[in-house]
């Protein structure tokens, strides 16, 4: 899969929301950092994380286990698997949110804002 991904840091910083219909085609115009804001390829048997990692990004990440939250990330696009052992309450993952330490996109695209500690209803739960 083709990771399209932004940090949920620009969106506080620009306004911006999860829900914003062209959040991507805004980022694509704001000349944010590489960092900020880019695609990135996830091999197969990778987890997000791994694969953010092996493309040279510092995402957020504590257990690596799914249970503590650090490293949730937004699914604006694509589709993720939600595996049943973790901390993620079902109202967040009805949203779109996942954890990327133990899952990866299984869509040929997919839009992700990554760094939703950040994120009141997440960072609540950050153990
Ligand atoms: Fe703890 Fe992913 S790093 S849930």
């Amino acid at each position: 899969p083709l990771v399209e991904f932004l940090n949920f840091e620009v969106l506080e910083d620009h306004g911006w929301a999860l829900e914003d219909d062209d959040l991507f085609e805004k980022a694509a115009d704001a000349n944010l950092r590489s960092s900020d804001f880019g695609r990135f390829y996830v091999d197969p048997n990778d987890t997000l994380l791994e694969a953010a990692e092996k493309n040279g990004f510092a995402w957020p990440f504590a257990c690596r286990g799914g249970a503590c939250t650090n490293c949730a990330v937004a699914v604006v696009e694509g589709e993720m698997p939600s595996p049943a052992s973790h901390i993620l309450p079902p109202d967040l993952t009805e949203k779109g949110i996942r954890l990327s330490c133990i899952a990866a996109p299984v869509s040929d695209d997919a839009r992700i804002v990554y760094n939703l500690k950040h994120l009141p209803e997440v960072s609540e739960l950050l153990l």
